[in-house]
């Protein structure tokens, strides 16, 4: 018998790791996120838009098909690898979201940050640095994995070989996203919640034990004039 082995490493290794499987892996939460952040988002063309933590580049393609003008950053090479090659047009950066970000003041429409939260530990910094980057009257789109799967023990973690890699989840609250978004400056902040339904489960058989638990917490919150 085979016997799996439980790694625990950082979430940069981990994403550097996870790279080049990352769009083949299943997984529910990034499901429920493709079906419902972008509409929260909006983009509309023309419009300048920071993808926070842009990964494989997912969002940075449906951005970008909707006429609007993506700007990738990451902080794992191995991710901004896969999304250079997803969509080569885009131009992204390696930079970590929990240190100072190398933008101008002002100079975006709008900001995504998708499924991230729970990965940053000096969240009221890096929604400054966001706030920051936003033009007055730019908005923040900040979806995570919902507080209740971190809660339940649940941590973004995928298999390589017989190696099952584990990359820890802070515990957020619903609340403490809430609170941070608004000393951080943000205003007209409205809050959703994504349950796993019966269409999650016909695209991903394992989400059945997630059927009607919420799967993904959203903010959307505008820097004011
Ligand atoms: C679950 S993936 C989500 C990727 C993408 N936003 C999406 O929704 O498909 C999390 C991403 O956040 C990035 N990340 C985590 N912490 C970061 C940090 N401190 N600075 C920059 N990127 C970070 C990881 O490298 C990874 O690509």
């Amino acid at each position: 018998m085979i016997r799996k082995e439980t790694k625990r490493v950082t979430v940069r290794e981990g994403y550097d790791l996870w790279a080049g499987t990352y769009d083949r892996t299943p997984n529910p939460v990034v499901a429920m996120d493709s079906r419902h952040t972008l509409h929260l988002l909006d983009p509309k063309p023309g419009e300048k838009i920071l993808d926070a933590g842009c990964g494989t580049g997912r969002n940075l393609a449906r951005i970008s098909k909707a006429g609007a003008n993506p700007y990738g950053l990451d902080f794992s090479f191995g991710m901004l690898r896969v999304a250079k090659k997803n969509v080569p047009s885009v131009p992204v950066v390696q930079a970590d979201l929990q240190a100072e970000l190398p933008f101008r003041s002002a100079q975006f429409s709008a900001a995504l940050c998708a499924l991230i939260g729970e990965h940053i530990e000096k969240l009221a910094f890096t929604l400054s640095q966001l706030w920051k980057a936003l033009q007055p009257g730019g908005w923040l789109v900040f979806s995570v994995y919902h507080p209740d799967l971190a809660e339940a023990g649940k941590e973004a973690n995928f298999q390589l070989g017989h190696t099952e890699y584990r990359l820890g989840a802070i515990r957020y609250t619903t609340s403490d996203y809430l609170e941070l978004t608004w000393a951080a400056g943000f205003r007209e902040i409205r809050s959703f919640e994504y349950r796993a339904d019966q269409q999650l489960v016909d695209q991903i058989p394992s989400a059945s034990e997630l059927l009607e638990k919420p799967v993904i917490f959203a903010l959307k919150a505008k820097r004011p004039h």
